[in-house]
């Protein structure tokens, strides 16, 4: 077996190249990187290093020799991955590469609001038309998506959100790394994992949590979509951005990011990180 992440720099793919040494020696991985001296560690550690920069499909294929679990972590370049996704997958092809896990978002469907799934709803059409055996890893919101708030909590003591009453089930990026891990060493994989928190938190308990981080008094300031809007506006986030946040709240307020499903913690053998820990730990760090 030998397994290759994509995006080995980045903080999931950090991650899960620490959740394999767990289950392999680290000899059996590739580490694919955009820039392979930023991945210099891991050569430290004993993983193959091999430079992989899904912008140059030239170089793709011949990264993959040999490989026979590919992870690719979706890329953060929102507006090109699909073409991205596209290349590693042709070249896995090529490559004959066994098999894709591939990182999707919770409930990625053509009717979703969560403004990343169009992305990964394409990428997965993609992985069915290639005939590659493959894995989809629908992953819920990670808990770190909200450490932001810990400057706005002790900044202006308010949690703001367009999401009205609706829930979010996140857990902590590194129970996610050793979700991916546990699948890619396992052949019998599922076709699909739909991977959230144990806990659908509300923002009133959102704002409990940043309240014991950060010892603010924090309180829920519910607005309208538009409001919304205009308070991002204010604070000088460009218009993607705005419409980014306010799309996910929208999502959120329908119900798609408070999906439990206790897949999560069945991969890891434990509970998921509580949103608390993962606000807690940092403030220390
Ligand atoms: N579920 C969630 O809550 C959530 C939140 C945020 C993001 N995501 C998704 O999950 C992915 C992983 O999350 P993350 O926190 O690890 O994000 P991240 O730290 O931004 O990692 C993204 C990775 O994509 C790599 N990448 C971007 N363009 C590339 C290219 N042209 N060629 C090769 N690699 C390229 C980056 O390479 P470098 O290391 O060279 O920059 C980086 O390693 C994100 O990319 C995004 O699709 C999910």
């Amino acid at each position: 077996m030998t397994i290759a992440v994509t995006g080995s720099t980045g903080a999931l793919g950090t991650l899960v190249i620490d959740a394999l040494a767990a289950h392999v020696n680290l000899d059996q991985v590739v580490a694919l990187a955009r820039d392979p001296q930023r991945a210099a560690h891991l050569r430290e550690r004993g993983a193959q290093v091999r430079a992989f920069d899904y912008d140059q499909p030239e170089q793709l294929e011949d990264a993959l020799a040999g490989v026979t679990d590919l992870l690719l972590i979706s890329s953060n370049a929102v507006g090109q991955r699909v073409d991205q996704h596209r290349a590693v997958i042709d070249a896995a092809r090529a490559a004959g590469v066994g098999r894709i896990v591939y990182t999707s978002a919770l409930g990625a469907s053509d009717t979703s609001l969560n403004p990343v799934a169009p992305d990964h709803v394409e990428t997965e059409r993609l992985l069915a038309a290639s005939g590659l055996p493959h894995v989809i890893v629908r992953n819920g919101w990670y808990s770190e998506n909200y450490l932001g708030e810990l400057e706005n909590a002790r900044q202006h003591g308010a949690v703001i959100t367009s999401a009205g009453d609706g829930t979010v089930a996140s857990a902590a990026r590194a129970d996610y790394a050793a979700a991916a891990a546990a699948i890619l060493v396992d052949p019998d994989a599922k076709p699909v994992y739909e991977l959230s928190g144990d806990t659908a938190w509300t923002f009133d308990d959102l704002a409990k949590a940043l309240a014991a981080a950060t010892g603010a008094d924090v309180e829920v300031r519910r607005v309208s979509a538009d409001e919304h809007r205009d308070v991002l506006r204010e604070a000088g986030l460009p218009e993607g951005a705005i419409e980014f946040v306010v799309g996910v709240d929208a999502a959120i307020a329908q119900g798609e990011l408070g999906v439990t499903t206790s897949e999560l913690a069945a991969l890891i053998g434990r509970p998921t990180t509580p949103l608390s820990d993962t606000l807690e730990a940092a403030t220390r760090a």
